[in-house]
């Protein structure tokens, strides 16, 4: 029973995260819910996906609901379904998520966003399989596994009172703590390699030319607060912004964001500087402003690209004979 080809596979060879995938393969087959617990970007969906392919109900539908994403009552519309003159507008009968999950499973994200009376009834369908629709007394039986995601402590949210205690004792038969990736050190460079790899050959780059060792130290010692979904992302930038094919990535801009003209936090975009602004640089040349700007652009360009001229043109958007003249009128062109 194989996942269907289009699932992105789970990359890592630490010992925590051959653990997780340990944990979800014991756990797939058996007709329990799951509870899945990490923070931002750790793969959290993955590994709900491995979970039902992996499962006897891989045939069968998984459907997904953020229960974050909506408001109270549509989210108990989108969960059991409503009938026909349910609410205003609601003109014909609907089927909810769990009715179209019957058979498979249904992945709850963001489980601890559910409303109280959301909560009463997923215990109700998780332990005995029952479920009503909006605006309907007949009772309907769906066989659904569910499969429940979250970020935060719902073990300290069920104390603090805004989570069910029975609910979280029905789902937490297993739960699946994922590892955030400063705590999975060893996944960071096969992550950044596969990532690197298939984005150059997104770019039709004939071999991946590999970071650096100065760059991979860099990529170690970042702490990853966005975990995988931003290695994905910096792993990628970096080689879309090298563009040299030939040697390898020396520099990774981990912040997309960063530029001398980002405006400051708090600025209204389109107002006026406020009366109070920072203390007035020692020059307000507009001319001698920029020309420091560009002189620490270059220098920067210079550096990232160890010196490579026409990579540091490449990732400025200049053509070579622009950056000579640049580097020319800041005296920079003889300094190596
Ligand atoms: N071990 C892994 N190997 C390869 N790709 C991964 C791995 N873990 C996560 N990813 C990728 O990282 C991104 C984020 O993963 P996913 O959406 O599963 O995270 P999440 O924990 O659900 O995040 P969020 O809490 O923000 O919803 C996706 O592009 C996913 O394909
Ligand atoms: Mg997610």
């Amino acid at each position: 029973m194989d996942a269907p080809h289009d699932l992105p596979p789970l990359i890592g060879q630490s010992p925590a995260f051959l653990e997780v995938m340990e944990l979800t393969s014991r756990a797939a087959p058996l007709e329990r819910p799951v509870l899945v617990i990490g923070e931002r970007g750790t793969g959290k969906e993955l590994i709900a996906q491995r979970l039902h392919f992996l499962s006897g109900r891989w045939d069968k539908p998984l459907v997904k609901v953020n229960c974050a994403a909506l408001p109270e009552t549509l989210l108990e519309t989108e969960l059991f379904g409503h009938e026909a003159g349910a609410f205003t507008g609601a003109a014909r009968r609907r089927a909810g998520r769990f009715e179209r999950a019957d058979g498979g499973s249904l992945f709850m994200d963001e489980i601890a966003n559910a409303s109280p009376a959301a909560q009463e009834k997923i215990l109700r369908i998780v332990e005995y399989g029952e479920l009503e629709r909006v605006g309907s007394s007949a009772t309907l039986h769906v066989d659904v596994r569910v499969i429940a995601a979250t970020n935060v402590d719902l073990p300290a949210e069920a104390e603090a009172g805004a989570f069910r205690h029975d609910l979280l004792d029905r789902l937490s038969f297993e739960v699946i703590t994922v590892p955030p990736l400063r705590a999975r050190r060893e996944d960071i460079p096969v992550l950044a390699d596969h990532f690197g790899r298939a984005m150059a050959r997104e770019l039709g780059w004939p071999a991946f030319p590999g970071f650096s060792e100065r760059a991979m130290a860099d990529l170690l010692g970042y702490p990853w607060p966005g975990n995988v979904r931003e290695i994905k992302n910096v792993a990628e930038r970096a080689v879309y912004r090298w563009a040299d094919e030939e040697t390898s990535i020396d520099a990774i801009p981990f912040d997309p964001f960063a530029s001398p003209f980002r405006p400051a936090a708090g600025t209204p975009s389109g107002a006026a500087a406020p009366a109070k602004a920072a203390p007035a640089p020692a020059s307000l040349d507009l001319r001698t402003e920029l020309g420091r700007t560009e002189r620490r652009l270059l220098e920067d360009a210079l550096g990232a690209a160890r010196f490579n001229q026409r990579v540091a043109a490449r990732r400025l958007g200049l053509s070579y004979d622009q950056l000579r003249n640049r580097l020319r009128k800041h005296g920079l062109l003889e300094r190596r």
